[in-house]
């Protein structure tokens, strides 16, 4: 069993389809452990995705991810960090495979629907980001 962090980030929140994307979790395997909505703070952006502070589109990205709020969760199952970045499909919803969450629900390489943690060691990193131990269950 593997736990990883999901997001669904603002452009998603603002379309109305969190059930649409917890939906493709649930049928898939992986189960909700812990789930809230928030509005994320600049600090807290910056923070969470400080591995990119040196990438030419880290404003971009900041500026996207507090354009709104976003739901924040902890997906458990058999390899959850795999089968959940399989389920969201590549980063560019251009370049998704059909019938993935980026395919299906995003614009655009910015605004593209859905966060999953790419390791096991930052899953866990990304999952003590957000949730006390105690509001994983
Ligand atoms: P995420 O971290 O959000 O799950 O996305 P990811 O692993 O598929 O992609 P990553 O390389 O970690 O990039 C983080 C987010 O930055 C934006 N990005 N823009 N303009 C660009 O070339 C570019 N590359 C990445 C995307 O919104 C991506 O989700
Ligand atoms: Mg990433």
């Amino acid at each position: 069993m593997e736990q990883t962090l999901s997001i669904i980030k603002p452009d998603a929140t603002a379309k109305g389809v969190i059930g649409k994307i917890i939906d493709r979790f649930e049928s898939n395997g992986l189960r909700v452990a812990a789930i809230k909505k928030l509005q994320l703070s600049r600090a807290d952006a910056e923070a969470f995705y400080a591995v990119h502070k040196e990438r030419p589109f880290f404003g971009e990205l900041v500026d996207f991810m507090v354009s709104g709020p976003v739901v924040v969760s902890v997906l458990e199952g058999e390899n959850a960090v795999a089968k959940n970045r399989e389920l969201m499909g590549a980063t560019n919803p251009k370049e998704a495979e059909p019938g993935t969450i980026r395919a299906d629900f995003a614009d655009s390489i910015d605004a593209n629907a859905v966060h999953g943690s790419d390791s096991l060691e930052n899953a866990k990193i990304e999952i003590a980001f957000f949730f006390a131990q105690r509001e994983i269950c």
